[in-house]
């Protein structure tokens, strides 16, 4: 019998400190940096985001979530068997933000570890998790997305400091005889490296390269309509589902024209679409499970049905993943 993969529990955090497009162009302003609500809105559809405190890494924003994850599962973090963290803003090089976040639940011993796949760092976790589920070596795994991108922007590149934000997101994983996870559909082209990057890195005792975000925004829009719809219909074939199948379109929070776009090509009205990108900003790994958290929590989300979950992100990396909630 097959043994799936199932969501008993989902959680977030957003840091304190909240931001609007009015705020950061002020703040900005004072830089000699100029920005507007009106741009930003138009262009993206963001209108706030959050930022960590300085006190605060990935891993303290990672526990949070993974706290509150935790008990909508009703399940202590003593009953994990795999943790696994989606980030590309780490606290250190190494040890990994899913070993810290692992010692702050007060626990220990079950493997845990971290991705690397940026805004598609939650749909590739998420995806292993779901495959160690159902080859039977974890039964209950904690799959986090969490991130730190205030600390890696230039804010003095209007073009990209205006587009994210912090957070986090987690759901709790359990095996389970019943669907659960569907289908999920996973790439990458390590071709478009230079479009989205952070080319910076630490060398001997030093940062080598500029350590902040570096985009082409117009190459990563046209790429992430094209491979969003791309892998939905990959999942969907996998689990011999349509389109017509989709009860909410979960993608990655980037720009609010990419998911409009998606839905589209998807044939799915636009408040089929769960969309926090106006409140959260871009939120990178943490952005989908931000979503999810907030849609089961405020009951548009409901047990039963059917959720597609995709991302894109640099590397190029994007993916998908077909469940029945
Ligand atoms: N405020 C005011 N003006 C701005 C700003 C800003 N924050 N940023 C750029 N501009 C100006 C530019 O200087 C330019 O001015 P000019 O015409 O005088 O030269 C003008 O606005 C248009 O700039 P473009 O870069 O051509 O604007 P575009 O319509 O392409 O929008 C954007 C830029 C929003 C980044 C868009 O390309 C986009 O959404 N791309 C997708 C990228 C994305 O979402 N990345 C997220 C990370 S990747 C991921 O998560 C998958």
């Amino acid at each position: 019998m097959r043994i799936y993969s199932r969501i008993l529990g989902t959680g977030s955090y957003l840091p304190e400190n909240r931001l609007t497009n009015a705020d950061l162009a002020d703040q900005l302003a004072q830089q000699g940096v100029e920005t507007s609500d009106d741009w930003i809105v138009e262009r993206t559809g963001i209108r706030a985001r959050h930022f960590a405190a300085d006190s605060q890494g990935c891993s303290d924003l990672a526990t949070e979530a993974a706290r509150k994850a935790l008990a909508a599962a009703g399940i202590s973090a003593d009953e994990l068997d795999l943790i696994i963290v989606g980030t590309s803003t780490p606290d250190m090089v190494f040890p990994s933000v899913a070993t810290m976040v692992q010692h702050k639940l007060g626990t220990a011993g079950c493997p845990a570890f971290d991705v690397q796949a940026v805004c598609s760092g939650f749909i590739y976790a998420l995806t292993i998790a779901d495959s160690m589920i159902q080859s039977g070596s974890a039964k209950r795994a904690l799959v986090i997305g969490s991130e730190v991108f205030s600390r890696i922007l230039d804010f003095k590149d209007r073009t990209t400091c205006v587009l994210f934000g912090d957070g986090a997101g987690a759901v709790v994983l359990e095996a389970a005889d019943q669907p659960g996870i569907l289908a999920t559909d996973l790439h990458a082209d390590g071709k478009y490296k230079d479009i989205l990057c952070v080319p910076g890195h630490v060398n001997r005792g030093g940062i080598l390269g500029d350590p902040v975000l570096k985009m082409d925004g117009q190459a990563v829009f046209k790429l992430a309509v094209g491979v969003l719809e791309e892998t939905a219909r990959a999942s969907l074939a996998k689990a011999n589902l349509t389109d017509a199948d989709i009860d909410w379109l979960i993608p990655h929070q980037a720009n609010i024209r990419i998911m409009q776009s998606t839905a589209k090509k998807l044939k799915m009205s636009a408040d089929k679409v769960v969309v926090t990108v106006d409140q959260h900003g871009n939120t990178s790994a943490a952005s989908i499970p931000l979503a999810l958290d907030t849609a089961v929590r405020d009951g548009r989300i409901q047990r039963g049905q059917t959720l597609m979950l995709e991302g894109v992100g640099g590397g190029f990396t994007w993916g998908s993943v077909l469940l029945r909630y």
